[in-house]
């Protein structure tokens, strides 16, 4: 099958090396052309930790897998190309009004088959199916980081979404060696509606100097089994992907406790971003040992604290 990406970041990169180690041709864009030109290093990295971790015993998985993906500078040259697809997935920044208007802009171009994926992590699939003029074939694939390691996808169907678009995108899953389950159309879907929350809940209960990054991550590693507890899983998710996820699902179910927190914000702010920038709530100057970070700075305590500081 051919698969057109849109969009070669963190999750875009973990799409195009699951598409490519299957056996299927990806073809892929960034409007970011630094980004777009370290897809093949990253690509090459994603399918080596996979080898290792599965012992897959192929010399030539990597170089197969990256043969198996072109990246475009050129908008129109990848439109073109984009139009012969089977399905054209879109991996950009969680944004409703940018999406929409990119698919507006991408999706009416090409031919009427192609199957459309977004794999937003809590958007509404019906304005992007709107938008790009394809309902019928519309339909959220939401992987999870980092795709080619976390077999879970969930699969969103929208109001128009045919039974057909919704067998198809589970069996080409299936084959992908993924496990799409079903969920609801709600802000965040399943995972990230319990999920969410749950971090930004973390965040707050930091900066009220409850609770410090290490602390916190070995209780829920060693209490509730999480591979990495919450300030990690935050640190690869990445502060500016936080805010986008917190405020859109803010905006869309309006409960006060998915406005991100001023911490979450001080930090996009100050570029502390998480593994990617090198500082998050980790240091992750080596990444094989990242070490909790002394956040005590953006500790403000309770309301209640600060009435006691005016006695
Ligand atoms: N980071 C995660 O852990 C995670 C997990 C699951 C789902 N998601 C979702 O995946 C999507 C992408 O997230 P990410 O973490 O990969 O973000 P990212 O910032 O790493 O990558 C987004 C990419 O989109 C590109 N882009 C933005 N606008 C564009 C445009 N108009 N045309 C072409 N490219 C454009 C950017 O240049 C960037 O490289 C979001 O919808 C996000 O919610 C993220």
């Amino acid at each position: 099958m051919k698969f057109a990406i849109l969009g070669t970041g963190i999750m875009g990169r973990g799409w195009i090396t699951q598409c490519a180690m299957t056996g299927h041709d990806v073809h892929c864009f960034d409007a970011n052309p630094e980004i777009l030109a370290g897809v093949a290093t990253g690509c090459d990295k994603l399918s080596a930790t996979v080898a290792k971790k599965f012992k897959i015993d192929d010399p030539d998985f990597v170089s197969n897998a990256a043969r198996k993906i072109t990246t475009y500078e050129d908008k129109g040259a990848f439109i073109e190309v984009a139009k012969g697809c089977d399905v054209f997935l879109e991996v950009i920044f969680e944004d409703i009004k940018l999406k929409c208007k990119v698919l507006a802009d991408f999706l009416p171009q090409l031919s009427e088959k192609v199957v459309f994926w977004s794999n937003t992590s809590s958007l509404d699939i019906n304005p992007m199916a709107e938008a790009g003029g394809r309902p019928q074939r519309s339909i959220i694939t939401h992987g999870m980081n980092p795709v080619p390691l976390m077999p879970g996808v969930e699969i969103v169907p929208g109001d128009k979404t045919t039974a057909e678009t919704v067998e198809f995108t589970r069996q080409t899953l299936l084959d992908m060696k993924k496990a799409p389950f079903l969920a609801p159309n709600i802000p965040g879907f399943w995972v990230n509606r319990l999920l969410v929350p749950q971090m930004l809940d973390a965040v707050r209960l930091l900066e009220q100097g409850k609770i410090q990054v290490e602390d916190g991550d070995i209780g829920l590693h060693t209490s509730l089994g999480h591979p990495q507890g919450t300030f990690k899983l935050h640190d690869f998710v990445t502060a500016p992907t936080m805010l986008r996820v917190a405020l859109q699902m803010y905006q869309a179910s309006n409960d006060p406790r998915m406005y991100p927190p001023l911490t979450l914000m001080r930090m996009v702010k100050n570029g502390e971003f998480g593994a990617s920038t090198g500082q998050g709530f980790y240091d992750w100057s080596d990444p094989r040992n990242p070490k909790a970070r002394d956040l005590s700075h953006y500790v403000i305590g309770t309301a209640e604290d600060m009435l006691d500081q005016l006695k």
